[in-house]
């Protein structure tokens, strides 16, 4: 049995070690593709070393037996069919689900421990128990809840708009000190399964209360937060059932969701706390008139655009979120392409938090094969674009827009493509609709700058169409 438990114990250090390694090979694109399969199998690895641990524990009872063999089945089968039919700009929502069922379990463990424990004796609670169960509760509960309203408002089954309801601050005080108060008397070691179920309910709607008011364009970074909530509750399930692998990986899924949940704060320039309690932004505004905002602007045709971008040296696409709310990613790849054959060196300038999601503009280039080495991190295209002919900006504003330079303006600070550095810039968009952060841009009034106003697939194929039909 010793021997069984080194070994067990072994391969969950194994596991650990394989984790953190995945989690760096998936650092690069050029890795990544490697980083994904050493996590899974270090997941396959550490399963089956729970298993065997608790075949060897021969604690389990048949019916327990079929009871995980029927769970791991039909969720097997569940996630397997998702994660293959769900389209890539579903990916925020798929996300979002699965931090649920991560929250959800983890907190159903330590209330299904907790029951156990508490039929054995009362006494049979210690502190480390009712401490690690509590946080389990309270975490899981707020990420299941906050998680599922997080997924309806993507998916569009809730509305992305703020829902801010009277009374709000009251009933997030009564809950905090339902749940407060509720935890306080379990960790003074009262044994009282009916007070675990208040705490329970308080998270769950404060869950539900902390996710609603926020604008549904502000979720992915909220959803990264959820998701750093799902490994501390997970980790906490692994203090409840004293099980090291669930504590290491929980604390590894906590720690990069809380990292990429401040990157991605620090890229917009905005706290976790002011996205948490609303900030700007109301989404796309796609009927604004053209010329709104009074000042003048260089209206041009797709033959103009095409004309330029032919005869250009160099050309930096800059794709934003129109890009992927046109799906437009093959008819970008197919201009790079012609633009290419013509003896043009094309690239892709990415900004961090261009689109809704981490990556969103890496995801969309990489599903139509456009090579990683084209794509420029913000850093290395701004030290580009001084020398760029033409930059090409598809559906991309914010992240483009040079008033983020200057003091008080919703983007003051935030870092931005010096798409303005250019010897000539094109923008296709359909109007001159704002973007997220809802104010002007100064990029579409610059001289240099010709607007084509356009949905970015269809005004892409003209463009394309156009490309070819230029000589020389
Ligand atoms: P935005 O600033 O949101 O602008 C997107 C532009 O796309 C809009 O101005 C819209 O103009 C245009 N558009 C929409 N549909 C289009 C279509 N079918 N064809 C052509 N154009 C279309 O996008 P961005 O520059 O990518 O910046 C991202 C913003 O989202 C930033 O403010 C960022 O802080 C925020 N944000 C990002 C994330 C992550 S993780 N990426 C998370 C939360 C928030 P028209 O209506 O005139 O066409």
């Amino acid at each position: 049995m010793g021997t069984v438990n080194t070994i067990i114990a072994f391969v969950y250090l194994l596991a650990a070690v394989c984790f953190v390694a995945g989690l760096h090979l998936m650092n690069s694109p050029a890795t990544a593709r490697k980083g994904s399969p050493l996590s899974m199998w270090a997941m396959v690895a550490a399963i089956a070393a729970t298993i065997a641990k608790m075949g060897y524990d021969d604690k389990t009872s048949t019916t327990a037996w079929i009871v995980l063999a029927a769970g791991a089945l039909i969720g097997g089968v569940v996630g397997l069919w998702m994660a293959r039919t769900v389209k890539m700009t579903a990916i925020p929502q798929l996300v979002s689900l699965f931090n649920a069922v991560g929250g959800g379990a983890a907190a159903v463990v330590a209330i299904a421990d907790y029951v156990r424990l508490s039929g054995v004796s009362s006494s049979a609670i210690t502190t480390r128990d009712a401490v690690s169960t509590v946080l389990d509760v309270i975490i899981g509960a707020v990420t299941f809840a906050g998680s599922l309203i997080a997924a309806g408002k993507l998916q569009g089954w809730i509305t992305g708009q703020p829902v801010i309801f009277p009374g709000a601050r009251i009933l997030s005080g009564v809950l905090a000190i339902c749940a407060l108060g509720g935890s306080g008397y379990l960790l003074s070691g009262a044994d009282n399964i009916p007070v675990l179920m208040v705490v329970l309910g308080a998270a769950l709607i404060f869950g539900i209360a902390m996710v609603l008011p926020i604008g549904g364009a502000d979720m992915p970074v909220v959803i990264a937060l959820l998701n750093a909530f799902t490994g501390i509750a997970v980790a906490m399930a692994g203090f409840v059932i004293n099980n090291s692998g669930l504590i290491i990986a929980g604390a590894l899924v906590g720690a990069s969701g809380g990292i990429l949940t401040k990157l991605m704060a620090d890229a917009m320039n905005r706290s976790i706390l002011n996205i948490i309690v609303g900030g700007f932004g109301t989404g796309d505004s796609a009927n604004v008139v053209v010329g709104a905002g009074g000042a003048d602007i260089r209206q041009i045709s797709a033959e103009d655009a095409a004309i330029q971008l032919a005869y250009a040296t160099k050309v930096m696409v800059v794709p934003g979120y129109g890009l992927a709310a046109a799906q437009a990613q093959h008819e970008v790849r197919q201009l790079a392409e012609v633009l290419e054959a013509r003896g043009i060196e094309v690239h892709f300038a990415i900004h961090p938090v261009a689109g809704r999601m981490p990556g969103h503009m890496n995801v969309l280039l990489a599903e139509v094969n456009v090579p990683y080495t084209e794509l420029k991190e913000m850093d290395e295209a701004n030290n580009e674009f001084p020398t760029v002919d033409v930059s090409l900006v598809v559906g991309a504003n914010d992240v483009t827009n040079p008033a983020a330079r200057r003091p008080n303006t919703p983007l003051s600070g935030m870092p931005i493509l010096d798409v303005d550095r250019s010897h000539n810039i094109i923008v296709i968009k359909r109007s001159m609709g704002h973007g997220y952060a809802g104010i002007d841009n100064e990029l579409y009034t610059d001289p240099k700058t010709g607007m084509f106003f356009a949905d970015a697939k269809r005004g892409l194929a003209e463009i394309v169409a156009a490309v070819k039909t230029l000589v020389g």
